[in-house]
């Protein structure tokens, strides 16, 4: 546990906007909105379709030669890697793909009712396109960026056997460059690459002019390392970050305006 935070179930997290992500990311579905969970049902093809394809790539006898531009693996050694290792140890699993699934649904929902528009998302890290998938399939406006251009290939080339190719922005560059070369405007960005500390902080300070109004950023793997468990004692502490939430080993990061300061550690419910 972190200092500053404060250990909470999704049901007693009083703030509406903290308990609506909060039951979205954890609760059964007799908890969800019931428009989300309607779609769950009309979507259970789509699911389907990307876990099976998720289990071809992990039974894949190929191997691709890779540009690391992260912050090292535990798992591999050398450039060259087999599909079905990135597979089985790179990517997000099911359960926290669907759970961004349905926080994404559920927000975007409230979107349209204002308008006819669609939630943008910004996914740094592409790797082979899995949970890219998701996120497209939740309606949203996906942009997602991977420094490797092999692996971006097969991401492409996976996204066509789904048929969500057309809706997904995928490019390829290292973070640091793209993100000095784009507006942004998005309204959520998951940072799930280069789980390095220092860089961590240098992207997410970069991120605060690229976000929608109420847009947020979600880091992946903020107790991976020291380094990492350090930045995110600085982001913690950074007060243009007043509502924060740490789910699963990853943390969310919101600047609302007017929200009473508020940093939530949500006990998580279920074994992923
Ligand atoms: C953990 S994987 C992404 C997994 C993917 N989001 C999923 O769950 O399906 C991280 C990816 O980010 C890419 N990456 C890491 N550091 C990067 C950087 N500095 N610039 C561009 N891409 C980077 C890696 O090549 C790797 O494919």
């Amino acid at each position: 546990m972190f200092k500053k935070e404060k250990r909470k179930s999704w049901r007693s997290v009083q703030s509406p906007f903290i308990f609506n992500l909060a039951r979205h990311l954890e609760a059964r579905s007799r908890y969800v909105d019931e428009r989300v969970v309607e779609d769950e049902v009309e979507y259970d093809k789509i699911f389907k379709d990307i876990e099976n394809l998720r289990a071809d790539l992990k039974r894949s006898t190929d191997t691709i030669a890779v540009e690391d531009h992260g912050a090292g693996s535990r798992v591999f050694k050398g450039s060259s890697r087999k599909v079905s290792k990135i597979a089985k140890h790179v990517l997000q699993s099911e359960r926290v793909a669907k759970s961004l699934w349905k926080v994404l649904r559920f927000w975007g929902m409230h979107l349209e009712e204002k308008g006819n528009i669609k939630l943008s998302v910004l996914e740094m890290g592409t790797s082979l396109g899995v949970t890219t998938a998701y996120l497209s399939a939740a309606g949203c406006d996906v942009e997602t960026w991977e420094g490797c251009q092999n692996t971006a290939d097969v991401a492409r080339n996976n996204w066509i056997k789904l048929g969500l190719d057309k809706q997904i922005d995928s490019k390829v560059g290292k973070f640091d460059e793209l993100l000095k070369s784009t507006k942004g405007g998005w309204d959520m960005v998951f940072l799930d690459g280069h789980h390095d500390g220092g860089a961590t902080l240098r992207y997410v300070e970069e991120l605060k002019s690229k976000l929608s109004t109420g847009g947020c950023v979600l880091v992946d793997d903020v107790v991976w390392s020291k380094g990492m468990k350090t930045a995110w004692r600085e982001l913690l502490d950074d007060s243009y970050w007043n509502v924060t939430v740490r789910w699963r080993g990853k943390g969310w990061l919101f600047h609302i305006d007017g929200a009473v300061e508020q940093h939530i550690a949500l006990s998580c419910v279920f074994k992923f």
